[in-house]
């Protein structure tokens, strides 16, 4: 029922390599294999998926597509990280960055499309998140792929926050999709991990040898954890998007909330593509509360059930205040929490939240606490 964990680095062998059988373990090993044909058939791709030492390591390896001097197109609210990563290669490598809203198609397609400074190249690599975290703007991300093709422009697509369950981006003709095997793929928080997936034979064997020569490899055990937790993914993603979909719905109407969003409200911005393109809203919600920032913090320290932590995608409920980082977007709103929901009880969870909501409540009554 188990794939064995093999520890080995090395297999016996003698001669010449032979094609396809495992030597070295940097390169290949059987642990991997079961969680790489499973997530490829989830993704519904051509090709095994690669799984690679965390997500940010797949992102790394993804956005060595753009060749120096080439230009990355990238949502202006994206996981900080990797918008840091690509800032670190314009400061390094010269490669050009450039921010857009990725909700706003006419204005991706104008970053393609024209380059902003005389002299500069068209883009090398369109770079999609799609919810975006942490503000889950939805983009339209068939319409972006085929603009980007006709231009030819590969495109990625970090599908982290949807998992192939909600969207599969494959399908619409993306060249490759990153995940952060962290969040809901491996979905216990016990176990970091990244993949990447592409339908293209070239695509997967260029990104086979950017693991093994930098490296970026997954150890066994993590590998394992991810396939144990993947069995589960169906099950715990139905869950905790429909609590997610309910806690909305019922945040969006609490007096000491100033604003959520999750696609699944009918006010949201992203409502209508996330209904015409996804299987599903998600379990992220954003949330944010009367006082500001102040409110935000003292409403995290008020929860009891809810594990103040960064992350997302366990089967514990948890939250964050994103701008508690200096490095996170400047248009994210500091007050900005980002909720993101496990599969516990969903009125423990809601009992959780409207206690410690309350208690923001009688800090508003009592005069100063509150901006
Ligand atoms: C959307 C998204 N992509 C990628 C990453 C990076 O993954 P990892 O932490 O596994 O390196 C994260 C981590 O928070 C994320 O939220």
């Amino acid at each position: 029922m188990n794939p064995p964990i093999v520890l080995s680095s090395t297999y016996v062998s003698q001669g010449p390599p032979p094609a396809g059988d495992f030597m070295y373990t940097r390169a290949g090993t059987e642990t991997w294999v079961p969680f790489e044909r499973a997530l490829a058939d989830l993704e519904g791709a051509a090709q095994p998926a690669l799984v690679f030492s965390s997500g940010m390591a797949a992102i790394a390896a993804a956005m060595s597509l753009v060749p120096h001097g080439g230009r990355l197109v990238v949502p202006r609210h994206a996981y900080q990280v990797a918008l840091m990563f690509a800032a670190d290669l314009a400061d390094r490598d010269a490669v050009e960055v450039v921010h857009v809203d990725i909700a706003d198609t006419a204005a991706v397609i104008a970053a393609l499309t024209a380059p902003p400074a005389a002299g500069s190249r068209p883009a090398s690599l369109l770079w999609i998140e799609s919810p975006t975290n942490p503000m889950l703007e939805v983009a339209d991300v068939p319409a972006l792929v085929e603009a980007a093709h006709a231009l030819g422009i590969p495109v990625a697509v970090d599908n982290t926050f949807a998992t192939p369950l909600v969207q599969r981006p494959l399908a619409w003709g993306a060249d490759v999709v990153v995940h952060s095997v962290t969040k809901y793929l491996a979905g216990h928080s016990d176990v970091v991990l990244g993949a990447i997936v592409v339908d293209d034979a070239a695509l997967h064997t260029r990104f086979h040898t950017y693991r093994t020569l930098h490296g970026s490899i997954a150890g066994p055990w993590e590998v394992w954890l991810a396939l144990r937790g993947l069995r589960t993914l169906a099950l715990r993603v139905e869950r905790a998007q429909a609590s997610a979909a309910e806690l909305a719905r019922r945040l969006a109407t609490h007096p000491q909330v100033a604003e959520v969003r999750h696609p699944s409200l009918p006010g949201d911005p992203g409502h209508e593509r996330a209904t015409r393109l996804m299987a599903g809203f998600g379990s992220i919600i954003g949330l944010r509360p009367i006082g500001g920032a102040e409110a935000a913090d003292a409403l995290v320290a008020a929860l009891r059930l809810w594990v103040p932590a960064t992350s997302l995608g366990g089967v514990e409920s948890s939250l964050e205040r994103r701008r508690r980082f200096a490095t996170e977007a400047p248009t994210v709103p500091e007050d900005l929490l980002r909720l993101s929901v496990g599969i516990e009880n969903v009125e423990d969870l809601w009992a959780d939240l409207s206690r410690a909501l309350s208690t923001l409540q009688v800090r508003s009554q009592d005069g100063s606490e509150v901006r």
